[in-house]
């Protein structure tokens, strides 16, 4: 199927989360027209930051309230656009009723528009392979995008077969229709600059490096394994990619990660080395580990260094990933300035307001 026209134009669902406010701007600095759908327009914490880029002021950027839990809510928006960036997450993942039916709802908005050539799927690695399951990732260790996690692992997340079902679901439905096609990107973990303060308190990523800048990241409570990074702008780069290229097919997916892991605490570390006039108080993050924690972490990372997830795919589409430390650099920054996040300092340090 055709790409989108140069200058055509997106709606992105989900566009004041982290990732789709980064796809709005990107789309908008390439000359694109972009209808941003967010739940609620008047929410001003959400959405002040789009309606402050330029392209909001002369037109070419609209806001758009629409709940994806309500059938025909994009129908008005998909029609005369060229692309899809769909983006949002749902209220619920492991539901394979609920996952069918907000589906559904945007399949049959993209159908009806009478325009939409190319949908993006925002999946994600997980959908590739199956974090909760250690013995999986020892026996098939390189993770590319014709892996699927083992279905019959009961131990499989409802996050990963939920995206899983979103991909082939909308895969199916572009077959059928023949007037447009799927292409899923698979993000890994999204680090770089929050563009509003809201985006501070979601995600793992940033949220987690919000409580590390607080001294309050618990290993033992969060979670832990190694940040498989990329930064939110690479991965906006890729969705616009797969909107624009020529080569993609209906079907297929293409993974967004820089081939740069960091352990948990090991970002804390590096925070302190890349921001030294932040005086940063480094926190140590085993602290909060009794011996069956740190037994733990010292599987994962074991584990995690076993593994290869590959970018290859990505790369052959011209995308020129950032390095790591940059994004992290970004990300702990945005998050004081635009989070205004609070960190915690050594003695002698404040921040220069
Ligand atoms: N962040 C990562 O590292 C990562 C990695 C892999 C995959 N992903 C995938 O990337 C996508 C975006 O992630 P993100 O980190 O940008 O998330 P985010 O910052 O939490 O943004 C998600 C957006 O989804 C929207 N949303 C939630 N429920 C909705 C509903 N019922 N109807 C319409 N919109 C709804 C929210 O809209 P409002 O703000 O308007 O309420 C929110 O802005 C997700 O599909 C996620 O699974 C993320």
């Amino acid at each position: 199927m055709a790409p989108i026209p140069k200058g055509g134009t997106v709606a992105v669902t989900g566009a004041a989360g982290f990732i789709g406010g980064w796809v709005v701007r990107d789309l908008l600095s390439r000359g694109y027209r972009v209808r941003a759908c967010v739940r609620d327009e008047n929410d001003a914490n959400k959405t002040t930051f789009l309606k402050n880029m330029p392209g909001y002021i002369s037109g070419r950027l609209t806001l758009h309230s629409a709940d994806l839990n309500t059938a025909g809510c994009f129908d008005d928006i998909f029609k005369g656009c060229h692309g899809v960036a769909h983006v949002s997450h749902v209220n619920g993942y492991g539901d394979d009723d609920y996952m069918a039916k907000t589906c559904a709802h945007i399949v049959k908005s993209v159908n009806e528009s009478g325009s939409v050539n190319r949908v993006v799927v925002t999946s994600s690695v997980a959908a590739v392979v199956s974090e909760s399951n250690p013995k999986e990732m020892h026996q098939r260790p390189v993770v590319y995008e014709d892996r699927y996690p083992d279905g019959d692992n009961p131990r499989i997340s409802g996050y990963s077969r939920s995206k899983q079902q979103a991909e082939q679901t909308f895969a199916d439905a572009a077959e059928k229709s023949a007037l447009w096609d799927s292409i899923t990107c698979c993000p890994a973990d999204n680090i770089g600059p929050i563009q509003s303060a809201h985006q501070g308190d979601f995600g793992p990523w940033q949220g987690l490096m919000k409580k590390m800048l607080q001294g309050e990241c618990n290993p033992a409570v969060h979670g832990y394994r190694p940040w498989h990074t990329v930064d939110v702008r690479d991965t906006a780069a890729v969705q616009i990619a797969l909107l624009e290229s020529v080569m993609v097919k209906n079907g297929e997916r293409y993974i967004a990660f820089n081939t740069h892991k960091i352990d948990l605490d090991e970002v804390c570390t590096r925070i302190d080395q890349l921001l030294p006039e932040l005086g940063y108080a480094t926190p140590d993050l085993s602290e909060n580990l009794d011996a069956e924690g740190l037994a733990k972490r010292a599987r994962s990372k074991a584990t995690y260094a076993a593994t290869d997830l590959r970018n290859d795919r990505t790369v052959a589409l011209g995308i020129a990933y950032r390095d790591m430390n940059d994004s992290l650099r970004d990300m702990a920054e945005s998050l004081i300035s635009v989070g205004e996040v609070d960190p915690v300092l050594r003695d002698g340090f404040s921040l220069h307001k």
